[in-house]
C-alpha cells in the first residue's frame, strides 16, 4: 500500500503526544464549540453532549478536564474532542496538533500495532481518494463535462456550489474507480468496506456509482464519510439515488447532509433549516440560506436531531405541501420537541420542493417567504389534526390529545405551559382541561424514558468492561464446565467479582505509578528506590497473576511500558530543568541576603534557611511530577476503553480533594501509601483464593453425592483446599480484621 496508509502505519511519537498534551488547554479547547462563562476558578458552559438547560458542563482550567456533572461526559482534551466532534483518537491528535500548530513527528508502528491499525483511516483514506476522483472526472473528461457537468449546470448549479459540495461524477465504466485506486496501491478490502465497490455473484468487481453524479457527504471534521450517487436516467427500474452502506466511519442515523458546509452559518444564525434531500440543500444554500442541512431520505433520527442541537436550539422544518408529507412531518416534530428543540414548520405552495422554489425566486424573496411563512409547531399541528373534524367531537377529543402528547415531550416546565395557554385558545378548550391532559400524558412519558433509559444503562454496564474469556485467567473451576457457554458465564461471574479488587490495585498504578514506594538495598549494600508499580507488578508476578478484567491488564502493560520506555528519560529531562531552577533560585536568593542583610552574622541563617526552602520546592516538585506522569498519559492513552477508566479514575481523585481542604485527601492517600497498597494486594489476593476455595467445595460436594466417587481426587482436593484455607489465614493477618470493602 503505497497511499492512503501514511496516517495509519504510522505512530504519532511520545514526544509529540506530550507537546499536545502541554499545549492544548483545556478552557480554550472547549471554548471553539461551548459558550463558557467563568465561575470562580472553573468555567461553566451548557453540555454539548445532552440537553442541557442549566450550566452543568464544569471545565477546570487547572486540571486541564472538562466534566459534566449531568450526563457524565467529558474528559481531557483530545477527549473532548473526540467525543464532540466525532474523530477517532488519532484524529483528536491531529486537529490538536494543527490548533496549537505542533509539527506531527511519527513513528513507525510495532507489527502488533500495524495488526491493529486503524481500518476507520485506511476507509477515510480511500473515500479521500474516491472524491478527488470523482471531482476530477467531472471537469478534467470528456464525459465528466458532458455528462455530469451540464446535468448540474441544468439544474441551475453555479461552477462554486460545485466546488463547494465537491459534487463529482462516476465514469459510465464498470471499474474506473476500482482501476484507478488499486493501481495507486489502495487496498481492495477498503473498496468493499466504504461501498465504493461491490461484488457480483459471478465475482466481478465493479464501481458502485458508475454512471452517477455524485454527492458526498461530510463528516463534522469535513472528510468524505460516505456518498449518494443520483442516476441521470428516467428509467423507473432504476433506484434514483444509491447511498454508501452503513460502515464503521458511517452511520446514517447520526449523519446530517451538508452540515458540514452550514456549520457555522447554523451557530451564526443560531437556526437550522431542516429539508430532504441533496438538491433542496444545495440549491438553498447557493441562494443565500446556508444554514440548511438534509435528512437525506431517511426520517429523523434522534442521533441527526442532537447533532442539529449541538449547534443551535432552533429548527425549521420545510416539507413539501403533500399529505404524506405533512404525515412523516409529526412524528418527526415530536422528536425534536423532546430534544428541547423549538421547531417551525414551513409548507412549501402545493408542488413545489426547497430546491425548485429556491431556483424561482430571487435570495431575497426566499429569505422573505421563510420569515412570513413559518408556523409555530403547535398552530401547524393543530391546524392540522383539526382538519375535517371541526364538526366531528371524536376526533376533536382525539386531535387535543394528540396535541397535548406532543406538548408532554417538551423537556423545560415553562415553555409547555406556555404552549397549553396557547392552544387554550386555538382550541376553545379551557386552560385547566388542557392542563390536565398534558399532565397525564407528561407522566406516561417521562415514566417511559426512565425505564428506557435504566434498560440502557444496564445494557452499557454489561458492555463497561470487556468480560472476553482470558486464557491466562486464574483457575475459577477446578474441573473444565461442560459447555463454552457454561465457561463463559462462570468466567463472566467471576470477573465481575473481581473488578473491585483489580481495579483498585490499577487505580493505585494509575495514580501513583512511579512514585517511590521503599527503598531496597541489594547485596552490594547499595540502596535504591522501589516504585509503585515494581512493587505491585512483583506481588502479582510472585503468584503469577495477571487480571481476569482484560483492560485492567491492559492498563498495567501499558503503565509499566510507559515506565520502562518513557519514564527515566522524561525525567532526567524534568530533573534537569528543576536543578537550574534551583541553583538559579539560590543564587538570586544569596544575592538579596547579601544585599539587604544589616548585620554578616545573619546571613548564614538566613542562607541556610533559603536552601532549605528551595530544596523544598525542589522535591515538591518532583513529587508532584511524578503523581502525574501516569494518570497524564494514559489519559492520552490510545486503547478507548484505557483513557476512558483512566480519565474517571483521574476525575475521581480531583472530585475528592475538590471535598475536602486542597491537596488534603491526596495526602492523606499518599502518606498511606505503604500501608494501602500492600492491604489492596492482599485482598485481592485473598479474593482470588476465596473463589479458588469455593470452586474446590463445590467439586467436593459434587463428586461425593456421585456413586461411585474418585477418592483419591476427593483426598487431592481437600489437602489443597486446607492449604489455601493456611494461606488465607495469613492473608487476613496482614488485612487486619478491619476487611476495607474496595470501591464500586
Ligand atoms: P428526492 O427524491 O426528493 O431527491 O429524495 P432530491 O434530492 O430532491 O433529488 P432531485 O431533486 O430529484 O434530483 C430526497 C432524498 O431522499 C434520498 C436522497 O437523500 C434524496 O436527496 N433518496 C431518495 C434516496 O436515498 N434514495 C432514493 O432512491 C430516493
Ligand atoms: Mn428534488
Amino acid at each position: 500500500m503505497k497511499h492512503g496508509n501514511k496516517h495509519s502505519s504510522y505512530r504519532i511519537d511520545h514526544a509529540t503526544v506530550q507537546r499536545i498534551m502541554d499545549a492544548a488547554d483545556i478552557v480554550d479547547v472547549v471554548s471553539d464549540f461551548v459558550h463558557l462563562k467563568r465561575s470562580g476558578a472553573n468555567y461553566k458552559g451548557l453540555c454539548p453532549f445532552h440537553n442541557d438547560r442549566t450550566p452543568s458542563f464544569h471545565v477546570s482550567k487547572a486540571k486541564n478536564l472538562c466534566k459534566c456533572f449531568s450526563c457524565g461526559k467529558g474528559g481531557n482534551p483530545v477527549g473532548f474532542i473526540m467525543e464532540h466532534e466525532q474523530m477517532s483518537y488519532h484524529e483528536a491528535l491531529r486537529y490538536l496538533a494543527k490548533k496549537y500548530n505542533i509539527e506531527i513527528a511519527e513513528r513507525e508502528m510495532t507489527d502488533e500495532e500495524r495488526e491493529q491499525e486503524s481500518e476507520r483511516e485506511s476507509m477515510l483514506a480511500i473515500n479521500e481518494f474516491a472524491l478527488n476522483h470523482f471531482e476530477n472526472n467531472l471537469t478534467e473528461t470528456q464525459d465528466g463535462r458532458d455528462i455530469g457537468l451540464t446535468y448540474f449546470r441544468e439544474r441551475g448549479l453555479s461552477d462554486a456550489t460545485i466546488k463547494k459540495f465537491r459534487l463529482g461524477y462516476s465514469l459510465e465504466q464498470s471499474d474506473a474507480l476500482h482501476k484507478a485506486a488499486t493501481g495507486q496501491g489502495y487496498n481492495d478490502k477498503y473498496l468493499f468496506a466504504t461501498g465504493l465497490c461491490g461484488k457480483s455473484e459471478n465475482g466481478r468487481v465493479y464501481d458502485r456509482y458508475k454512471g452517477r453524479v455524485i454527492f458526498p457527504i461530510f463528516g463534522t471534521s469535513g472528510r468524505p464519510i460516505a456518498y449518494g450517487g443520483r442516476t441521470l436516467s428516467s428509467r423507473k427500474d432504476v433506484a434514483k439515488y444509491v447511498n454508501s452502506p452503513e460502515s464503521i466511519i458511517y452511520h446514517k442515523s447520526n449523519v446530517l447532509y451538508g452540515l458540514y458546509q452550514a456549520k457555522n452559518a447554523i451557530s451564526r444564525q443560531d437556526k437550522c433549516i431542516l429539508v430532504e434531500g441533496y438538491m433542496d440543500v444545495i440549491s438553498m444554500f447557493q441562494s443565500g440560506i446556508e444554514n440548511v442541512v438534509a435528512s437525506s431520505g431517511t426520517s429523523l433520527t434522534e442521533g441527526q436531531i442532537r447533532l442539529i442541537h449541538r449547534f443551535t436550539s432552533n429548527v425549521t422544518v420545510i416539507y413539501d405541501g403533500d399529505e404524506a408529507g405533512i404525515k412523516a412531518s409529526l412524528r418527526g416534530i415530536d422528536m425534536l420537541l423532546a430534544e428541547g428543540l423549538n421547531i417551525k414548520v414551513l409548507l412549501l405552495p402545493d408542488g413545489e420542493d426547497p430546491d425548485s422554489f429556491a431556483r424561482s425566486h430571487t435570495a431575497e424573496e426566499l429569505a422573505e417567504y421563510i420569515s412570513q411563512n413559518e408556523t409555530d409547531f403547535i398552530r401547524f399541528k393543530t391546524a392540522i389534526m383539526l382538519k375535517g373534524a371541526e364538526n366531528d367531537p371524536q376526533k376533536r377529543a382525539e386531535a387535543i390529545k394528540a396535541i397535548m402528547q406532543s406538548v408532554a415531550k417538551i423537556p423545560d416546565e415553562i415553555t409547555r405551559h406556555v404552549y397549553v395557554q396557547e392552544c387554550s385558545s386555538l382550541l376553545n378548550v379551557t386552560e385547566q382541561k388542557l392542563m390536565s391532559h398534558m399532565e397525564v400524558a407528561r407522566t406516561k412519558y417521562v415514566e417511559d424514558k426512565a425505564n428506557e433509559q435504566r434498560k440502557e444503562k444496564a445494557r452499557e454496564s454489561i458492555k463497561d468492561i470487556d468480560n472476553k474469556p482470558d486464557n491466562n485467567a486464574p483457575v475459577l473451576s477446578t474441573q473444565q464446565p461442560d459447555s463454552i457457554e457454561e465457561n463463559d458465564k462462570q468466567f463472566t461471574a467471576y470477573a465481575a467479582y473481581m473488578k473491585t479488587y483489580e481495579s483498585e490495585v490499577v487505580r493505585y498504578v494509575v495514580r501513583y505509578g512511579v512514585m517511590d514506594f521503599c527503598n531496597e538495598i541489594d547485596e552490594n549494600g547499595q540502596q535504591y528506590p522501589i516504585k509503585v508499580i515494581d512493587y505491585i507488578l512483583r506481588e502479582l508476578n510472585v503468584d503469577n497473576i495477571t487480571f481476569t478484567n482484560s483492560v485492567y491488564q491492559r492498563m498495567l502493560n501499558e503503565a509499566n511500558t510507559l515506565y520502562q520506555e518513557n519514564w527515566h528519560n522524561d525525567f532526567a529531562k524534568h530533573n534537569e530543568t528543576l536543578i537550574q531552577q534551583r541553583q538559579q533560585a539560590i543564587a538570586d536568593g544569596i544575592e538579596e541576603i547579601r544585599r539587604t542583610a544589616n548585620d554578616l552574622s545573619s546571613i548564614t541563617a538566613k542562607e541556610q534557611a533559603l536552601i532549605e526552602r528551595v530544596d523544598k520546592e525542589y522535591y515538591d516538585n518532583i513529587i508532584e511530577f511524578n503523581c502525574q506522569y501516569i494518570a497524564k498519559f494514559m489519559m492520552y492513552s490510545q486503547d478507548d476503553q484505557v483513557r476512558t477508566i483512566a480519565t474517571d479514575m483521574n476525575i475521581e481523585k480531583h472530585e475528592l480533594s475538590k471535598v475536602h481542604t486542597k491537596y488534603a485527601k491526596i495526602e492523606t492517600e499518599i502518606d498511606r501509601l505503604t500501608e494501602l497498597i500492600p492491604r489492596a494486594i492482599t485482598e485481592l489476593k485473598d479474593a482470588i483464593i476465596g473463589c479458588e476455595i469455593k470452586a474446590i467445595q463445590q467439586e467436593i460436594s459434587n463428586l461425593s453425592s456421585s456413586p461411585n466417587a474418585d477418592i483419591e481426587r476427593i483426598m487431592e482436593l481437600m489437602a489443597r483446599q486446607t492449604e489455601l484455607n493456611e494461606i488465607k489465614k495469613q492473608l487476613a493477618k496482614v488485612i487486619g480484621d478491619r476487611i476495607i470493602t474496595p470501591r464500586k
